[in-house]
């Protein structure tokens, strides 16, 4: 697993900066005012940084932008990190200033920060400790991250307690994406279930049922979609009871499609190795339980993942196949494509049926029709509950990570109308995204409050995002931990 950065906070010593070896960041506002320790940069440089603040390149600079000065004169370090940023930079700035700053040292090299003024200082360290990753488990020899971070700052003691439960968000993201960029044959489904049940060390509850705990409790239409894999199903419920004792807990669900071949209606090739991501809603669950048991979160929330894989083979399910769900409905499978569904649908009724919980919210990677709709900007969200869900997109505005409210509705419902079954898994071209949520409302009981986030355009992405590499984003953890922060959590 990959590791958070090191952080160490710290008071001014102006003395220490000219003997700094690896890279120096100093923060100047918009109107170009140095602070002591950017005024003893400039007298080491012999004004290099007066320089910069008035010229041209300075001025088209943007709030959060940074400019990078190669081996400076009068200092020990290889590069100095001079960013524009208000001291009462506005977050979602200060997160940009801190991604620039990891993105600049590059996973290697000691760091010195000094911001000893900016007063919400915890969101630059946010900003890097989320930027500063890469999948490297795979990547032999000289491309270990090393190097630690130092933070200067007026209250360094303050600020170690307010970065702590960011860097436990961070830490949460950090994993989501080491889940969601590892290969299959690495991520089975037995090693997926493995890496959850080892989060009991850090306080949660993890339980995990197999194949025959899932033929017992009836997860037929789940067990479907794994049938034809060699590898077995598994559905993982973590809990985090930092809560009320006994009070009702927030469900997460999450689509753990260890990889999506289609099945016997088969993906066409191009690209069909962007399908290990198919398990993103799950390790977006498995993220958020991550942060709150590092935060220890004063909240009970369980985490409920279905873990299968959707391979063709002689025992696979075929097109045309009818099974029974958990709940007792009949689906027509018309296309093995549309799995993702049929594994939600039956964990959310078990979700709903053992744990009763207060609302729920599922995440998949579902479906293309939503990325054809909102592209790589916005995750779909539908919802049965405008309040419940205007928390949500509140929670994901004040993170930044894009959310955009979809419509359900039985104009749409009617699509999934079968002859011979209750339902088919599939409505057809139109609303692909927005049928797909009219097949998981199905499975949804009239009082519980349920959000249904389709992330296939978010999870994980071909270029860079404001706080991550390309690949796996971690997209969600943010926003699902702040909403829990602010809406279920008492004081
Ligand atoms: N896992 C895919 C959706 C997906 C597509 C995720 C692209 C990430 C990137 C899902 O299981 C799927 O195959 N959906 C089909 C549904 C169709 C057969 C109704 C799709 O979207 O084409
Ligand atoms: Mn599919
Ligand atoms: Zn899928």
């Amino acid at each position: 697993m990959s590791t958070l950065t090191s952080f160490t906070f710290a008071e001014t010593d102006l003395d220490a900066i000219a003997a700094h070896e690896g890279r120096v960041a100093v923060f100047v506002d918009g109107e170009g005012k140095l602070d002591q320790s950017a005024r003893r940069v400039n007298r080491l440089t012999k004004g290099a940084l007066a320089r910069l603040v008035e010229s041209d390149k300075w001025a088209k600079m943007k709030e959060g932008d940074i400019v990078s000065l190669g081996y400076p004169a009068g200092m020990k370090a290889d590069g100095l990190d001079v960013i524009r940023l208000e001291r009462a930079a506005k977050s979602i700035l200060a997160r940009k200033a801190g991604a620039a700053l990891a993105k600049a040292r590059g996973g290697k090299g000691d760091l010195l920060v000094l911001c000893a003024l900016i007063r919400r200082a915890e969101e630059i360290v946010f900003g890097l400790a989320m930027r500063d990753y890469a999948f490297e488990p795979h990547k032999s020899a000289d491309s270990t991250r090393s190097g630690a971070v130092k933070v200067v700052h007026n209250k360094p003691a303050d600020l170690e307690a307010a970065c702590a439960p960011l860097l436990a968000v961070a830490d949460g993201a950090h994993m989501c994406r080491d889940l969601t960029n590892e290969p299959a044959n690495v991520l089975t489904t037995t090693n997926y279930a493995e890496r959850l049940k080892e989060m009991e060390s850090l306080g949660l509850k993890v339980e995990v049922l197999d194949e025959d705990a899932l033929t017992t409790l009836g997860m037929r239409t789940l067990l479907s979609v794994g049938q034809g894999s060699d590898s077995p199903s598994y559905v993982v419920a973590m809990r985090w009871d930092g809560g009320e004792k006994d009070a009702a807990p927030l469900a997460l669900v999450g689509k753990g499609v260890v990889f999506d071949t289609g099945g016997i209606s088969l993906k066409p090739g191009a690209g069909m190795e962007d399908m290990t991501m198919d398990m993103g809603g799950s390790a977006v669950v498995a993220g958020v339980m991550r942060t709150l048991a590092l935060r220890g979160a004063k909240a009970n929330v369980v985490g409920i993942v279905g873990i299968v894989e959707n391979m063709p083979s002689g025992k696979a399910t075929r097109p045309g196949d009818v099974v029974t769900t958990m709940k007792g409905d009949t689906v027509e499978n018309i296309n093995t494509d549309a799995e993702g569904r049929l594994v939600l649908c039956d964990v959310m009724w078990y979700a709903q049926e053992k744990y009763k919980p207060t609302a729920m919210i599922d995440l998949a990677t579902l479906t293309g029709a939503i990325i054809i709709g909102l592209g790589h900007e916005n995750a779909g969200v539908f919802s049965n509950n405008t309040s419940f869900c205007n928390d949500f997109l509140k929670a994901a505005e004040a993170e930044g990570e894009g959310a955009w409210r979809m419509p359900l509705g039985a104009g749409y419902d009617a699509q999934l109308k079968s002859r011979i079954a209750d339902m088919k898994n599939v409505g057809g071209r139109p609303a692909g995204a927005i049928t797909a949520a009219q097949f998981l409302q199905r499975f949804v009981k009239e009082d519980c409050p349920w959000i249904h986030l389709d992330i296939a355009g978010v999870a994980s992405v071909k270029s860079e995002t404001a706080l991550a590499p390309v690949g796996a984003t971690g997209w969600g953890v943010a926003s699902l931990n702040r909403l829990i922060a602010d809406n279920y959590e008492a004081e």
